[in-house]
């Protein structure tokens, strides 16, 4: 009887996942849980092409927008990576216009537990080739409240604006959550708040995703150095108040540019931030490889040599000379911006930027 139930269910689930739709999705929902957190209406699912259907407009490269066009390239399998650890925090830096809002986007996805969005996806045949998922199922696709914040959106020129802004960006994420903070306390209490208040609310520990984490420190430093040295030590607050906060968070990545360091906040004790930046195993979690750029491009490429008569391995040669040269470890090939090279296909191969240029308008990708 034991059995033969277990059979039933393996059926189910190669048949429901072949049907390309899933029966266990309701299995795991959580009633309680998913009364107070709606997430998505509209559960589309990620249905990858081998290739890039259309190449996504200049400045929507929106997860929404690549599974429309065909053109996410699946990288959920370091996704999955990450996720199956307990460790908690993570930080990656990489250069602008390397899709690392894509990764947060595609990170906050998978925390609500937009199971459906995945099903075409690696991390989704992970879940279910996990045998023991399917008894754990509960546990199997997990779901949390998550807590956004683009750093980048701190409009700051000083150390009080930013410190406002900080607090603004709080409380917005707590009102989405329907929770009042009092922005007059400090930030390290508005943080602790609103993890604890979230934590109670639904149950589950808080997943945080921090975008550019470095962009205020950056732009004050250009302006006043002493000001900015503030901004270091907020930050270092707030870091230090999220690692105290380890009972309450699920997973904590933190993406930025420079080399600003957050290791002095985590220096001691156990739960450490885990900087990928330079590991090899995780090179390519942004960026194309050539490999990639060819699988998913190539008809654009091919596109752009026929408008300028040169052959694709010229146009190949071309781009690999001015957006694929990024290496982030000794082993890893070279890595191509993504931003960059749509751009440059976009523009049917006029645009040739090198990847330091200072151009303001197209740094809306990063
Ligand atoms: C390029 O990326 C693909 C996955 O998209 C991977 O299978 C392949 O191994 C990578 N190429 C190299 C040389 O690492
Ligand atoms: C394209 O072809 C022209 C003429 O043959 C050549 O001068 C030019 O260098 C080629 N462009 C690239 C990117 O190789």
């Amino acid at each position: 009887m034991y059995l033969l139930s277990v059979l039933v269910i393996v059926l189910l689930v190669h048949f429901g996942n072949s049907a390309g739709d899933f029966p266990l999705v309701e299995l795991y929902s959580f009633p309680q849980f998913s009364r107070n957190l709606e997430t998505q209406s509209n559960p589309q699912s990620l249905k990858l092409g081998n290739r890039c259907a259309a190449l996504p407009a200049a400045g929507d490269a929106s997860l929404e927008i690549l599974i429309k066009k065909k053109c996410y390239i699946d990288k959920t399998d370091y996704l999955y990576k990450m996720v199956k650890e307990t460790q908690i925090y993570w930080l990656l830096r990489r250069p602008r216009r390397f899709g690392k809002t894509l990764l947060v986007d595609t990170l906050e996805a998978y925390f609500k537990g937009e199971a459906r969005l995945f099903e075409d996806t690696n991390i989704y045949r992970r879940h279910i080739e996990s045998f023991l998922w399917i008894f754990k199922y509960r546990r199997g696709w997990p779901k949390h409240p998550v807590v956004r914040l683009d750093f980048s959106s701190i409009e700051a020129e000083s150390f009080p604006q930013f410190y406002h802004g900080l607090l603004v960006l709080l409380q917005e994420r707590a009102k989405d959550h329907g929770i009042n903070l009092d922005i007059a306390e400090s930030v390290g209490t508005v943080l602790r708040q609103l993890i604890e208040q979230l934590g109670q609310k639904y149950g589950r520990r808080v997943v945080i995703l921090i975008d550019e984490y470095d962009s205020p420190y950056k732009d004050i430093y250009v302006s006043n150095k002493d000001e900015a040295s503030q901004v270091l030590g907020t930050l270092q607050d707030f870091y230090r108040i999220l690692k105290g906060l380890y009972k309450s968070i699920r997973f904590c990545f933190t993406t930025g540019i420079t080399g600003l360091t957050l290791s002095d906040c985590f220096l001691s004790g156990a739960n450490n931030i885990r900087d990928i930046t330079m590991n090899p195993g995780y090179a390519g979690i942004v960026g194309f490889n050539e490999t990639e750029l060819t699988q998913y491009f190539g008809r654009f490429i091919e596109h752009v040599a026929n408008r300028k008569k040169n052959t694709s391995t010229e146009i190949l040669s071309e781009m690999r000379r001015w957006y694929g040269s990024f290496r982030f470890t000794v082993k890893n090939e070279p890595l191509y911006s993504p931003t960059l090279v749509i751009e440059y296909l976009r523009s049917d191969g006029a645009s040739i930027k090198s990847h330091s240029g200072t151009d303001r308008s197209s740094q809306f990708l990063t």
